[in-house]
């Protein structure tokens, strides 16, 4: 077949520029939005969860994620001078504060692939809500680098990682993160977190029917009674290039069936309004929920969504603002701090835009035909950051 009629899936980041216009009325002092805390978007939700993607590269090639007939030798990364520098970062994320956001993750592809990550970790973990409290600053790896650098991020000011981790078997967990990585790496990561004192630890494993789904007692059985809270994630249709099919997804309701098989479980209350995961916690032999067992979660966001709570903003690596993790478009917020504008401007254009938020993809899936996913336009994981 002739090299050029092969259909390429274009990643969307390289039909750029493709931005949604900042608001008028955020350039206009007359209208302009302080940050109180206060602010709720269309549907009533508060902006309280930013997320930072620091780098679009990685050095894995999970199928779901960053395929590798598409993440290949020829794909163009962002050059260094489109990418936020730290010192815009902090500006940007000091008004998202203010604005109300109490937590922070960095996120990537794989932040820890950022030189010099904890000069940022340091100046995020100065930041203090309008109330005077320190954020809850959290990052997510796919743990290669974290044995060496869990120690720096922890004196740097970063409180907790989350780290994800697809099997205990490493046949399986290679065929996900296709690059041949062994189990072990991650494991040593996770108890270098731990020894480091960056807790909570949580751990993602994204189940993919037929795939990877064998390894949700073994992941169980591991991590109970180990302090670590494993989640098991819905494979989601994010993203236009891991070319996701509803026959690949296995309900959390499903993962809760097979764990109650082996192991008792209760529901636990959420632990905050918002939360992604729903918490259930392990019993002991009189059904009672055992704290020293420890908790698992479910992330369900194809079979149950939870856009009605979602308080989540998410800053590319090149600065644009997305309002949805299944957006095709974000607003250029790297023009404005490369402009002429101060921090109140900033502030109000922030709050213009998330006053005009009415995303809520999840939500509208659950009504459209399965195969939707096809061709559409969406932004990449790797990219935005989960
Ligand atoms: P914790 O504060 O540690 O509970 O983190 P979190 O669950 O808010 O964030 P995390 O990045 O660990 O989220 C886990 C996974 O949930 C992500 O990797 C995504 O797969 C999914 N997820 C997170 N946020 C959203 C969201 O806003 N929408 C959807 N659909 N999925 C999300
Ligand atoms: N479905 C669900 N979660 C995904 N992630 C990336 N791609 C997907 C997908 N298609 C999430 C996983 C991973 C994190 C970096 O991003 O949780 O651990
Ligand atoms: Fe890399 Fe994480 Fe995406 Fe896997 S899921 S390719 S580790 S960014
Ligand atoms: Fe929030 Fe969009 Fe995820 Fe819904 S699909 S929870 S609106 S990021």
């Amino acid at each position: 077949m002739a090299e050029n009629s092969t259909p390429r899936i274009v990643p969307l980041r390289d039909a750029r520029p493709r931005h949604i216009p900042i608001p008028a009325a955020a350039m206009d002092a007359s209208s302009r939005i302080s940050a109180d805390g206060s602010l709720r978007d269309r549907l009533q939700r508060p902006l309280r969860d930013l997320r930072i993607s620091v780098t679009d590269r990685c050095n894995f090639r999970c199928s779901y994620c960053m395929p590798k007939e598409v993440f290949d030798k020829d794909y163009v990364y962002l050059p260094h001078s489109e990418l936020l520098s730290f010192e815009e970062i902090t500006r940007i994320a000091t008004q998202f504060v203010a604005h109300g956001v109490e937590k922070i993750r960095l996120t990537g592809g794989e932040p820890l692939l950022r030189k010099n990550l904890e000069l940022l970790v340091a100046q995020l973990a100065a930041l203090r809500t309008p109330q005077g409290k320190p954020l809850d600053l959290t990052l997510t790896t796919n743990g290669s680098l974290l044995a060496r650098k869990a120690h720096d991020l922890k004196a740097a000011g970063l409180q907790r990682v989350t780290v994800s981790l697809d099997g205990l078997d490493d046949a399986v967990f290679q065929r996900m993160n296709d690059v041949d990585f062994p189990v072990a790496d991650v494991l040593d990561g996770i108890a270098a977190a731990q020894a480091a004192g960056l807790g909570p630890i949580k751990v993602n494993m994204v189940v993919k029917r037929g795939t990877n789904d064998q390894e949700i007692l073994p992941m169980a059985r591991h991590f109970r009674g180990s302090g670590v809270v494993l989640r098991f994630i819905e494979y989601m249709d994010v993203g236009a290039t891991n070319g996701w099919r509803m026959d690949d997804v296995l309900p959390s309701s499903a993962v809760i069936a097979r764990l109650q098989s082996a192991m008792p479980l209760v529901a636990l209350e959420p632990a905050q309004a918002g939360e992604t995961a729903q918490r259930w916690g392990y019993a002991d032999a009189g059904g009672r929920y055992d704290p020293a067992l420890g908790e698992v979660g479910v992330i369900s966001s194809v079979t149950q969504a939870f856009c009605g709570s979602c308080n989540r903003a998410r800053l590319s690596t090149e600065g644009q603002l997305f309002l949805c993790l299944f957006a095709s478009q974000g607003y250029d917020l790297r023009s404005l701090v490369r402009g002429h504008l101060d921090d109140a401007d900033l502030a109000s254009a922030i709050g213009h835009i998330w006053q005009g938020r009415s995303d809520r993809y999840s939500a509208l899936r659950a009504g459209m035909p399965p195969d939707h996913a096809q061709g559409a336009k969406r932004v990449e994981m790797s990219y935005i950051g989960g």
